[in-house]
């Protein structure tokens, strides 16, 4: 799928604006703090109603106004349908999502709609930092090709908030309790068994993208499911209780998962250098987007902030071909045009956007 136009109002220094994007490559080029980064914020806020640079949203509010909105007109589903999806944010941190003129409560109808991945200079956390991003990361994929994760994840949160507030306060009697840690089990389990599939889907993919973007002999991906192996959760929970009792938590399930990156017996981030780190999230995340593809619910749109940093030319060509070849929309900022410039297959339509003190203009179209 991809956006056909995007309509932003007060995000950050940008002018209003409507654009008409490219359904494959759109390059947005401009001077340091032009606004780049906040068009892509603004798509970011459309497909996920918040931000990947703040957790709270009032700094995405242009300075005196009192909302942002972005409206977006999402093409070509999997019943290739057009979709509109509109999301606005006011000062009091009231948020309003509407699709299809409809208001709508759950972000994850949002999600579905319009299927974002971000590359950015932070990426690298995906290996460096907390296991929560590697399983958002892993959850992100599952979600968008297995239809049943959802529910299944609801209600583990549901299972897991009863069995925590048990643990803290112990007002439950035995036998809810009881039915309550089976519920926990069951939601687990089937969590577990959709993560382990998706992981052995993905690893064949991720390595072959990986290949083509750089040498890396001996990197490992692989799944931890946040319990034993060799045991059921629910030997677990019962073998874990005194301590789960004394930390208020519960401390071993599918909240616990996560995804581990090795290489040369060593933990990959420990190793890689930040060029090759951004090249391996790169590689993870162009093979999630091929799984999305292959699941036939359309296709996900890439938003790529300052592609070129950290990359050498010919990292910066393979990536470049790699996103191309993935046949989607993709939002690349960019400071130099130069770097971007070239390289694009001929029948590839390549749209440029420059980016001037918060206004966008379309400089050229190859379509
Ligand atoms: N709430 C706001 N209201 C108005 N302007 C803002 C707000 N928040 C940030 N800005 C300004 O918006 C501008 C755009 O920033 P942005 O990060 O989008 O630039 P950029 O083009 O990505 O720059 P760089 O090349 O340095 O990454 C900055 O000058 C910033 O100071
Ligand atoms: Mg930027």
């Amino acid at each position: 799928m991809s956006l056909g136009r995007v309509t932003v109002t007060a995000v950050r220094n940008l002018h209003p604006v409507t654009l008409t994007p490219s359904p494959r490559i759109n390059i947005l080029y401009g001077a340091n703090g032009s606004g780049k980064t906040s068009l892509l914020e603004a798509i970011y806020l459309l497909g996920l109603a918040r931000s990947f640079r703040s957790q709270r949203l009032s700094p995405v509010i242009q300075h005196e106004q009192p909302t942002c909105t972005v409206f977006g007109q999402v093409q070509g589903g999997d019943d290739g349908r057009v979709c509109n999806l509109g999301v606005a944010r006011n000062r009091l941190g009231e948020l309003q999502i509407r699709i299809d003129g409809q208001n709508v409560r759950s972000t994850a109808q949002l999600a579905e709609a319009l299927p974002l991945q971000l590359i950015n200079p932070d990426s690298f956390r995906l290996l460096e930092g907390a296991p929560k991003v590697r399983r958002q990361f892993l959850d992100w994929g599952v979600f968008h090709v297995e239809p049943r994760f959802l529910p299944a994840w609801q209600r583990l949160q549901t299972a897991l908030r009863q069995r925590n507030s048990w643990l803290r306060h112990g007002r439950i009697d035995a036998v809810s309790q009881a039915a309550w840690d089976r519920e926990l089990c069951l939601a687990s389990e089937e969590i577990d068994s959709y993560r382990r599939s998706y992981i052995q889907a993905l690893k064949p993919v991720f390595e072959s993208v990986l290949r083509e973007l750089v040498e890396l002999d001996g990197l490992t991906l692989s799944y931890y499911r946040g319990w034993d192996r060799e045991r059921s959760l629910g030997e677990v929970l019962a073998a874990s209780l005194p301590r789960d009792q004394q930390l208020g938590h519960t401390q071993a399930g599918p909240q616990r998962a996560d995804l581990r990156l090795r290489l040369a017996a060593h933990n990959a981030a420990d190793l890689l250098s930040r060029g090759q780190q951004k090249l391996v999230v790169c590689a993870l995340k162009i093979a999630q987007g091929h799984l999305v593809d292959r699941a036939r619910r359309g296709q996900c749109i890439y938003l790529v902030d300052d592609l070129p940093s950290e990359l050498d030319e010919q990292h910066r060509r393979a990536l470049c071909r790699l996103l191309e070849e993935l046949n989607c929309q993709v939002f690349i900022t960019c400071v130099d045009l130069e770097a971007l410039r070239e390289g694009w297959r001929t029948d590839t339509p390549v749209a440029l956007f420059h980016v001037e003190q918060g206004r966008i203009t379309q400089t050229h179209d190859r379509e």
